[in-house]
This record gives structure tokens, sequence and C-alpha cells, in this order.
């Protein structure tokens, strides 16, 4: 079978977060089953820069106003197909923002151009290459399965992922001639969205097929708090909608083999965590002692509860933790942090920025990663703590409620929790589970026994892979 899937973000190539992780490794997850995907990508800079010797196969004259070419080239085990069209994507930030944080004003058609280039494809015009099926992620790519709806030419199955519904690309009704789409598309069944455009609206209305990832969020988004206003259109697509949750590339997040950290280590030798340890230590400016020290890897949003960390920083100092945050987003959660770190030096640590090596060697080192988020559609970096034996202490929401088992007592007898979990999720929540944490961290046969049994999880993409290569099947097998 062969897929097109359209992303606005890939790993190794490009990444914000965890988009890229999910769309460069799932290809390779599929393989074994027989899928041969193409990943259709913008050529960001970064992107430009890093690939070699790309073979120029389609041509554009006039995507939506500009002129574009499409480039193949294979790079980390991916076959991309990256939409070069410097009008587009030649800019100085990063993919969706610019250098001062702010939403490139032209974002729509930005991504609007990606996704029809993208239903171009899955209509036959890349020479030599017809794909089965086209497989979209959030908003940036949601409107292939729009364009693929209302142009004439043959429909081919498609899947939309919803990897975070709060980003719904929206933008106001004067946008709709340049996407060129014919007048009846801007109605209920379309993208109009309450009098203005939607980009995942669209998508959510007219993909074949719509997954989330997991299954606890498949649910939650057709509730009001957390369907962000699109709860009654994915409750009217309810019975298209699969929640699968997201696997981990097992061979760039393995501590056995990881090139990024200082010292390799498995369940069996998890005392040469110390040396990773030690680097996070002189990273982050840390005291030595033998208390613990709570990491964060993550995104600096009010998502990830970054404001309910901050305002119990203090607490878990006074507790005898210590914290290295890692994160980069909001200037005024990276103003509180700092602010927390100045008052507890040696204590509270903070790394602004985006550093890929150093959020493994924090995994390899930190005895527990904090993710209190409010709402988390799956979440990867409490797996890469599961497989990294730093013990993710969890807010009981999406993703994190279906990865991690909370260290309650008939747990801890079976011999079969992983981490903690805690809702509601607020200051107090929090503090509650880290107090718990700090009580758990004294006994260290059973911290020990929960790091080996976080380390045994099945984080792979092996059962969500078939999940995707089956609906796959079923969707090509139907005929769109
Ligand atoms: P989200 O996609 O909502 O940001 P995920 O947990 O799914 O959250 O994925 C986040 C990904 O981005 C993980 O791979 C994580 O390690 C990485 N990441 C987040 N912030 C940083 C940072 N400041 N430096 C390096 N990696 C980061
Ligand atoms: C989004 C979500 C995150 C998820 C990731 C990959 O960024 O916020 O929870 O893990 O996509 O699917």
């Amino acid at each position: 079978m062969k897929v097109l899937s359209v992303a606005s973000e890939v790993f190794p190539l490009i990444k914000t977060g965890g988009l890229a992780d999910v769309a460069g490794a799932l290809p390779i997850a599929l393989k074994p089953y027989g899928v041969e995907t193409r990943t259709l990508i913008p050529g960001y800079p970064a992107v430009m820069k890093a690939i070699r010797d790309p073979v120029v196969c389609l041509e554009f004259t006039d995507l939506l106003g500009e002129q574009a070419t499409v480039l193949e080239v294979e790079h980390g085990g991916i076959s991309f197909l990256v939409l070069d069209a410097p009008a587009y994507y030649t800019r100085t930030g990063g993919p969706y923002v610019d250098a001062m944080g702010k939403d490139y004003p032209d974002n729509w058609r930005r991504f609007a151009a990606l996704s029809l280039a993208g239903a171009e494809i899955a209509a036959g015009r890349l020479p030599g290459w017809q794909p089965d099926l086209v497989h979209a992620h959030d908003w940036q790519s949601a409107l292939v399965p729009v364009y693929m709806r209302y142009y004439p030419t043959p429909e081919l199955p498609s899947v939309l992922t919803i990897h975070n519904i709060a980003f719904q690309g929206q933008f106001g009704p004067s946008i709709f001639p340049g996407l060129r789409l014919p007048a009846h598309a801007f109605s209920v069944e379309g993208v109009e969205y309450y009098g203005d455009v939607g980009f995942l609206k669209g998508g959510l209305q007219t993909a074949h097929a719509l997954t989330t990832v997991s299954p606890s969020y498949a649910e939650e988004i057709l509730t009001p708090e957390f369907g962000m206003g699109l709860e009654g259109v994915i409750a009217s697509r309810a019975n298209s909608l699969h929640g699968i949750v997201n696997g981990i590339d097992d061979h760039i997040w393995n501590p056995a083999t990881d090139a990024m950290i200082a010292q390799t280590y498995s369940a069996a030798t998890l005392k040469d965590r110390a040396v990773n340890r030690e680097r996070v230590i002189a990273h982050f400016g840390l005291d030595h002692d033998d208390g613990p020290i709570f990491c964060v890897v993550s995104r600096l949003t009010w998502q990830k509860g970054m404001d309910l960390l901050a305002g119990i920083a203090s607490e878990i100092v006074h507790m005898g933790g210590k914290l290295a945050i890692l994160g980069a987003g909001d200037a005024a959660l990276e103003g509180a942090l700092f602010a927390a770190a100045g008052r507890h030096r040696g204590r509270v640590g903070v790394s602004a920025g985006y550093n890929e090596p150093m959020s493994h060697i924090m995994q390899g080192g930190c005895d527990a990663i904090i993710i209190p988020s409010r709402f988390e559609p799956c979440g990867l970096t409490q797996l890469y703590g599961l497989r990294y034996g730093c013990l993710p202490i969890v807010a009981r929401t999406g993703g994190l409620n279906d990865t991690i088992i909370d260290a309650n007592h008939a747990a801890l007898q079976a011999k079969v929790a992983t981490g903690i979990q805690f809702s509601p999720v607020t200051a107090e929540g929090l503090l509650q589970a880290m107090r718990r944490a700090m009580h758990l961290f004294q006994d260290r046969k059973v911290w020990t026994q929960m790091q080996k049994q976080g380390m045994k999880s099945d984080v792979s993409w092996g059962r969500s892979a078939e999940r995707y290569a089956a609906l796959y099947s079923s969707l090509v097998s139907r005929g769109a």
C-alpha cells in the first residue's frame, strides 16, 4: 500500500514538538506492515539545508499564486517530498512564527499551499507514484481532504489525525477566495466555521476517517471543555473517530544505545545514570546532594500547566527536591520560572530554548519528569521517561491517563506501578503528587522497582502501527 503523509514538521528535518516525532516515526513503524509512505513537508530553510541531492519531481507554476517545486529525497530512513516554495517558506523564524514569536500573517496561505500540493499528488500529479491513501496531520494539512473533496479529481481515502484540537487554523472569511475552493465549500459541510474559515473544521468534515493520539483524548474531545468549540463536529463524526495511542521510535530513544547521553545504561545498570545526572547538575547549576532531581522538558504554555509548577516551586524546594527545567514558549511563564530559579539558586535551574541533546540527557539522569498538563492529547515525554527510568509524574488527562500506571497501594503491591498520576489539575493537586513522589523516593527499593517496571512497559509503535495499518486497509478496500 502506498500512503502520502502530509505534515508541517517531521523529525529529524524539523521539529517544534511531538507532531514531528510522530510524523517521523510512524512511516518507519508501518514498513513491516507493507505500507510504503512518502511524506510531504514544507521546504523551510532548515529542511533545505539538511537535505542532500534532492531530485525535482514536480513543478507548480501557480500554487495559490506562487511558484513551487516538489523535491524527492531520502533522509533518516524516510522518503520525503519537499515542497520548495521560497515565497511561502523561506523565512527567518520558525515553521509557524517569526523571530519575535508572532504567527506569520500569511500562515493560511502557507499551509493551504501545502495542502493543495498534497491533494494534487493524491490526484496522481507525481510522475510514477500514485498513493492509495492520504494521511494528513493537524490543521496545517487539514485542507488536503477538503481540496480532495471539492476538486474535480478522483477521490482517494483520507485520514486526518488530530494531534491537538487547541490549534484549529481559524481565519477571517476574507481569506476564502484565496483558497480557490468553489463557493459552496464555504458551508457547514465544508470550511465555514462560525462565519470564519476553519482549516481543521473543514478537514474534520471531509476526511474519511479521523484519528486522535490516545483513547482518552478521543473521548475528551466530545466534551465542550476539551473539544474547544469543535465537539459538535466531532460528535457528528464519532463513528469515524479512532483513538490510537502514540508510540516512540525506540531506536532514537533507547538508553542502551543513545549517542546523545553522557553514559548509556539499561535496567540492570541503573547506577550508571549517575553520569548523566552529573551533566544535568552542571548544566543547570544545581547543588550536589542525594535529594531527587525533578525535570521538565516542555513547551512553556498554559496547556502544559507550567504556571502551576511555577506556583509551587518553593514548596518543592522546601521538601528537599530540585528542579531542572528545559523549555521554550510563553515569555511570562519563562519569567516566572526564572524568578523561581533566582530565589532558589542551586535548587531550581532553568534553561530557555530548544535543546534536543539536553532533553535526552535529562531523561537519562533525572529521577522524575513532571508533566502537569491541563490537557494532553498523547504526550511523548512521559513515554521517554518510562523508557529511561525517569519516573513520570503526570496529570490524569488524555494520553497521560492511558500510558502511566499510578503508584496507588494496589499497583505498588502488584508491582505494576510506573509513575504518579494526579487530579484535579490544580496547584494543590500537583503539590500532593510531589509530596507522594518525595515519600516514595525515600524507599529506594520501591523507587527502583518502579523505574524497572516503567522500562519494561511497551511504549513502542508495535500495536499502534498495526492499528493504523488495519485502518488504512479497511479504507482502501472499502474505496473512497
Ligand atoms: P507537544 O507536542 O504538545 O509539545 P509532546 O510530549 O508530544 O508534547 O512532545 C514534545 C516533544 O518535544 C518531545 O520530543 C520533547 O522531548 C520535545 N521538547 C519539548 N520541549 C523541548 C525543548 N525545550 N528542548 C528539546 N526538546 C523539547
Ligand atoms: C501534540 C500534542 C501531544 C502529542 C503530540 C504528538 O503536540 O500536544 O500531546 O503527543 O501532538 O501526537
